[in-house]
């Protein structure tokens, strides 16, 4: 069976069980501060989980393209993955547990589905906690249908439960299924989710939950289910494979990789093989969406330009050089019937990948000089951008010895430094955020303050996200800003940019700079020394304190300044101001605004 055939029986099953088919949303996700990727199908359905309407009714099934890079160390077995299909159904507060699961057993055992051997099958249902019961409805079902009791492990929340997606939200017990993937002959009578052997291919969600801000986990008035299928297992088990890069998701890449290498794919280059085929198949798909993220020292661009390197550091194992553009071509070729975006976006992907494929060869030669002279490799890394395990390499090459957990301390340090960055998002780097960012990012310090007043209490922050064009803010609150509320916020941001304020940076430790009140954006996460920028003539008397990494505007009043490129003479005379374009809600509790210097 091939994907194509599988991912059209899925659908055509779920249609004629009345579910309406809706297409994959972007892998950047719109509406949620607590992610960087679609990790999942519920991510672009959390409103309508919570209860908004969907265009398409109230069952829908999609197969939905995901990033995951949480396990971004294991890509490199024969079955994770950091770019995904998922497919999967959905009810938003129809059908529940019972027919869910018999949807669920009926497309994975009937003939004229996918004809699975249920002598192979097992499922884990919620055991229960204090937060919610046993889900006997699941057990029952699944005895009911013919799993015999040993094939159902009761387990806890850490293995049967999902979301919320982020800090908060919808979320629910579920019921996962598994399939033996060894010898047919030697099933085991019960399950054991310890053997890798039970591979789980499917899992339904029963969200009948939503999680407060308080850690309360409150009923939801309407029910809903959440099911995600994992493409390329699901191929590899309908055509016995017990290693996905062998399916036609992987082997069209892996063959072209064999052919610029001149390897086989197999022994010692296994692993390289397949972490070359999956981060350059990922780096396609996050090029190739619609919302042109490029390689960069923040949030999405970040990961993409991780994901690229060390693509071409497994390369350098197998001997590849200037490679990545052509496996990426395959890539298009293989899915662009599929996601037409890919096809659509070639250039940009195909520049990119060579862009930063010459940028990193650069990287790596003057790293290498630099380590021939002797640079200790926290320097390497921080200043040359040269990976520690390239320095490990090379150094265990030459016998010599690094001390591997001082660079790790020294890591340590400056990660939880440039956290301290409210925007977060300027993690790795402060060297590409240009003087717009920088305008933005002093922006959104105003702006906090402006609404911890105007709103009357402490407003938490829940994300930032800064670019060239606008800022975007996400805090907690509980209900919409009226519009007299958002004028004040305005009209004091803009009060303070007409005041020409200073914008100054101090370092000070932990425990003195808790004692100024500066404000802390995320929790608990920094390290000994901490920088705060504020804004004001001086620290006791500064308007806004926030611990942060910067970088910032050097004082509030360039905010209003027109400058740039295509500079004009009059524009002296002109002024910018603070403008909210938008404040709505993004998840339960959580409001955005997005904002500009107009
Ligand atoms: N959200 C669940 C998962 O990702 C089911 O789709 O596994």
């Amino acid at each position: 069976m091939t994907s194509g055939e599988i991912r059209k029986k899925y659908l055509e099953f779920f249609e004629s069980k009345g579910h309406r088919v809706i297409p994959s949303a972007s892998l950047i996700p719109e509406n949620d501060p607590s992610v960087l990727f679609t990790t999942a199908g519920m991510h672009p359905l959390v409103p309508y989980l919570l209860g908004e309407k969907h265009p398409s009714g109230n069952r829908l099934v999609d197969v939905q393209k995901c990033i995951r890079t949480g396990d971004i160390e294991e890509v490199g077995d024969a079955n994770h993955h950091t770019f995904f299909e998922m497919l999967g159904n959905w009810s938003l507060g129809d059908y529940f547990k019972k027919e869910a699961i018999e949807y669920s057993f009926e497309f994975l055992t009937s003939k004229e589905w996918l004809g699975l051997d249920k002598n192979r099958l097992s499922v884990s249902v919620f055991e229960g906690d204090s937060d919610a019961p046993f889900d006997d409805e699941a057990f029952e079902k699944w005895k009911s249908l013919g799993i015999s009791e040993k094939r159902i492990a009761k387990l806890p929340k850490k293995n049967n439960w999902w979301g919320p997606a982020g800090e908060i939200g919808p979320c629910g017990p579920d019921t996962e299924m598994f399939y033996w993937i060894g010898d047919p002959e030697k099933t085991p009578e019960s399950f054991n989710d310890d053997n890798p052997e039970w591979l789980e291919i499917w899992n339904d969600v029963f969200m009948q939950y939503n999680k407060t801000a308080e850690g309360n986990f409150v009923p939801l008035t309407q029910k809903n289910v959440d099911t995600g299928m994992g493409l390329e297992r699901t191929l590899a088990v309908m055509n016995s494979l017990d290693d996905n890069y062998k399916t036609d998701l992987f082997c069209p890449i892996i063959e072209k990789i064999e052919n610029l290498s001149t390897k086989k794919y197999d022994g010692e280059n296994i692993k390289a093989m397949r972490i070359i085929a999956d981060h350059l198949k990922a780096t396609t798909f996050i090029l190739g969406d619609e919302k042109g993220i490029a390689p960069g020292n923040t949030g999405q661009g970040y990961v993409l330009r991780r994901l690229i390197r060390r693509a071409i550091r497994y390369g350098k194992q197998i001997s590849l050089k200037s490679f990545t553009k052509q496996i990426s071509e395959v890539v298009v070729t293989m899915y662009k019937d599929v996601y037409p975006e890919l096809s659509k976006n070639k250039d940009f992907i195909f520049n990119n990948l060579n862009q930063e494929e010459e940028k990193f060869e650069k990287t790596l030669e003057n790293g290498l000089k630099e380590f021939e002279k002797g640079t200790n490799p926290f320097v390497l890394f921080t200043s040359y951008g040269f990976p520690f395990e390239l320095t490990k390499e090379l150094a265990k090459e030459k016998g010599i010895e690094i001390d591997e957990n001082k660079f790790n301390e020294e890591l340590k340090k400056h990660q939880d430094l440039s956290r301290t960055s409210s925007a977060g998002m300027f993690k790795g780097g402060l060297s590409d955020a240009g003087e717009e960012t920088k305008k933005l990012h002093t922006a959104t310090h105003l702006l906090r303050q402006a609404l911890e007043i105007v709103l009357g209490e402490s407003i938490r922050q829940k994300g930032s996200n800064i670019n060239s064009e606008r800022l975007r803010f996400d805090f907690g609150f509980s209900r919409k800003m009226a519009d007299e509320e958002k004028q004040k916020v305005e009209t004091l941001v803009n009060q303070k940019i007409s005041e020409n304020l200073p914008v100054n940076k101090v370092i000070m430790k932990k425990e003195e700079a808790e004692k100024t009140g500066a404000v802390h954006a995320f929790g608990d996460k920094y390290g000994d020394e901490v920088s705060i920028y504020y804004i004001g003539k001086s620290l006791d008397k500064a308007w806004s304190k926030e611990f942060c990494g910067g970088p910032h505007a050097e004082n509030t009043g360039d905010l209003a300044s027109i400058e740039g490129p295509e500079e004009n003479p009059r524009d002296k005379e002109r002024k910018r101001i603070f403008k909210i374009t938008k404040e709505e809600a993004v998840s339960l509790g959580v409001r955005r605004i997005k904002a500009v210097l107009e």
